[in-house]
């Protein structure tokens, strides 16, 4: 057993993922910005699975607070071997209609934090020569939906280079690209979901389930359930008129 980093861990994916990973025995380092979230979920699950779990809060989109994050990846007098970079925010509106700021925070979350964070997790892993990394990417890094699509596009393309060079060092790296999945995530936007079909719904547990298998087999995309499996193959061939979808809408 080692011990699992995984960002955004206070709901959703993020708290799924330290879940399942406290389940088989890993020791967890949380990170999210909200303290007294991290610690409220923290003493559930030191007293449901019995390991060590470690609150660091921090707000990635921070240069210090991100290196405070980064320090503690690369301490190797407490080895992360696990990391999951998995925090997560969407904007709401078109590109042109997001203030600037908003949209360079976001980037910020998606690819500098996951860049800096596999960085510094890379470096410690391939000296141990052992780790897993597992990015959080999405289907829509797969279809054109504005700079929420490009910036886990990278993490898609990133991931897919990792794996396959550093899996020769130990390490194995996955892109996890779910579809709908039940979280706080489109509730935080302020964004409706009522457009949104049943069955395009997945659930966080089979999402991260599925995620944590595809890695542990050393596969550099995993996507759940055969529904966006097959979405994904038909976004090679449909026209991209098609493939942009709906606009995000808000509530109310
Ligand atoms: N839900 C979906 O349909 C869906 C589909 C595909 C991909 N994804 C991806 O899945 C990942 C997880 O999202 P989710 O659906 O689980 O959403 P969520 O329930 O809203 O969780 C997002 C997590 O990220 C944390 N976070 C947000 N901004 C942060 C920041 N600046 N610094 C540190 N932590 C931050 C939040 O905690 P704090 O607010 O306390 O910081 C929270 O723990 C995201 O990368 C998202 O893009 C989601």
């Amino acid at each position: 057993m080692t011990t699992a980093l995984i960002t955004g861990a206070s709901s959703g994916l993020g708290a799924e993922f330290a879940r399942q990973l406290a389940a088989q025995g890993h020791a967890l380092v949380l990170v999210a910005r909200d303290r007294s979230r991290l610690e409220r979920f923290a003493v559930e699950l030191r007293s449901r699975s019995g390991v060590d779990v470690e609150v660091l809060p921090a707000d990635l989109t921070d240069a210090d607070e991100l290196a405070a994050v980064v320090g503690r990846v690369s301490d190797s007098a407490r080895p992360v071997g696990i990391l999951v970079n998995n925090a997560g925010i969407g904007l709401l509106h078109d590109f042109d209609r997001n203030p600037l700021e908003d949209e360079v925070r976001h980037l910020r979350l998606h690819v500098e934090a996951t860049m800096s964070l596999c960085h510094a997790a890379l470096r410690s892993m391939t000296e141990r020569r052992e780790g897993r990394i597992i990015n959080v990417s999405s289907v829509a890094a797969f279809v054109p939906r504005g700079s929420y699509s490009a910036a886990k596009a990278w993490t898609l393309a990133f991931s897919r280079w990792a794996n396959m060079h550093y899996k020769r060092d130990g390490v194995l790296v996955t892109a996890l690209c779910p579809g709908f999945v039940h979280t706080e995530f489109h509730e935080r936007m302020g964004m409706t979901t009522r457009f949104i079909p049943p069955f395009m719904w997945l659930r966080a547990e089979r999402v991260v389930r599925e995620g944590l298998l595809d890695n542990l087999r050393g596969k550099a995309v995993s996507i759940p359930s055969r529904r966006y499996k097959g979405i994904v193959v038909l976004s090679h061939i449909a026209p991209a008129r098609l493939k942009q979808g709906p606009r995000r809408r808000p509530k109310g």
